[in-house]
């Protein structure tokens, strides 16, 4: 059976400080949950990586971070490789957040090449995706999802996705307020499903944890997880306030 996943994407917010507090006011609030099929996932900066692992050594939350660069290693000031977050115990790197397509230029075939190296490194990809709002009105972001998957990730072998975690976020929803209804959610994952499922196998379609992203708070968390399709979310603004990601999870 598909894991639940609640993750929380903290963008470039809150510093070492406010890390600590917020780790522990997670596992404060949450630690009367029963997280048997849940995975809590969160993503501090990379300067705040290794505290943040330290912090969660205890487990049930795990640290992800929310990019990386595809080269190896070599000349590319600020940059950091997946070697370097693999060796101080990273499990899971975010790739291609809608921010990083539009303000980093990460097209496609970069993402794709990302996800190599992610895997290369035996950690696992949360790769995101969705639609832009003129998309969505011109009727195309079926056909606009379908691209990004298939661009970036349809080289891979069935067995790679084992270590993918799909996030759908369409554009639109992501730090707007506006959500998308639990309705295109299920229909927009559903798609993706299938889309999964005709390029590979029902089981690697059946296997994936297809997770949605864009405004999801404790009021509108039950509904869409709800949603057969819907393995959990990635959290952005939610999950900066400790009760408001407990309550998230929660609703999983
Ligand atoms: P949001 O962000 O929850 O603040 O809309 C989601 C995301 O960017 O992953």
């Amino acid at each position: 059976m598909r894991k639940k996943i609640v993750a929380g994407n903290w963008k470039m917010n809150i510093n070492a400080t406010e890390t600590k507090a917020l780790i522990d006011g997670i596992y404060q609030e949450i630690a009367s949950y029963d997280l048997t099929n849940t995975r809590v996932i969160i993503s501090p900066s990379y300067v705040n990586l290794s505290s943040a692992l330290a912090l969660t050594e205890k487990g049930i939350i795990e640290v992800a971070a929310q990019n990386m660069h595809q080269a190896k290693s070599g000349a590319f000031t600020g940059e950091v490789s997946a070697d370097m977050l693999q060796a101080i115990g990273v499990k899971s790197v975010i790739i291609g957040h809608s921010e990083r397509r539009a303000y980093f230029m990460e097209s496609d075939a970069i993402l794709a090449e990302k996800v190599n190296a992610v895997l290369a490194n035996n950690m696992e990809a949360i790769f995101c995706f969705g639609e832009l709002l003129e998309d969505r009105k011109s009727g195309n972001h079926f056909k606009v999802v379908a691209a990004q998957l298939s661009n970036a990730l349809f080289h891979l072998q069935a067995n790679d996705f084992k270590n993918i975690v799909l996030a759908y976020e369409p554009v639109w929803a992501i730090g707007t307020g506006e959500t998308a209804s639990p309705e295109q959610a299920q229909e927009m994952h559903e798609f993706i499903r299938k889309t999964i499922a005709d390029r590979y196998t029902k089981d690697v379609a059946d296997g994936i944890s297809i997770l949605y992203g864009g405004s999801v708070k404790p009021a509108n968390a039950n509904e869409i997880f709800s949603k057969e399709d819907v393995d959990g979310g990635l959290i952005g603004g939610a999950s900066l306030k400790p009760a408001d990601f407990a309550a998230i999870i929660k609703s999983i």
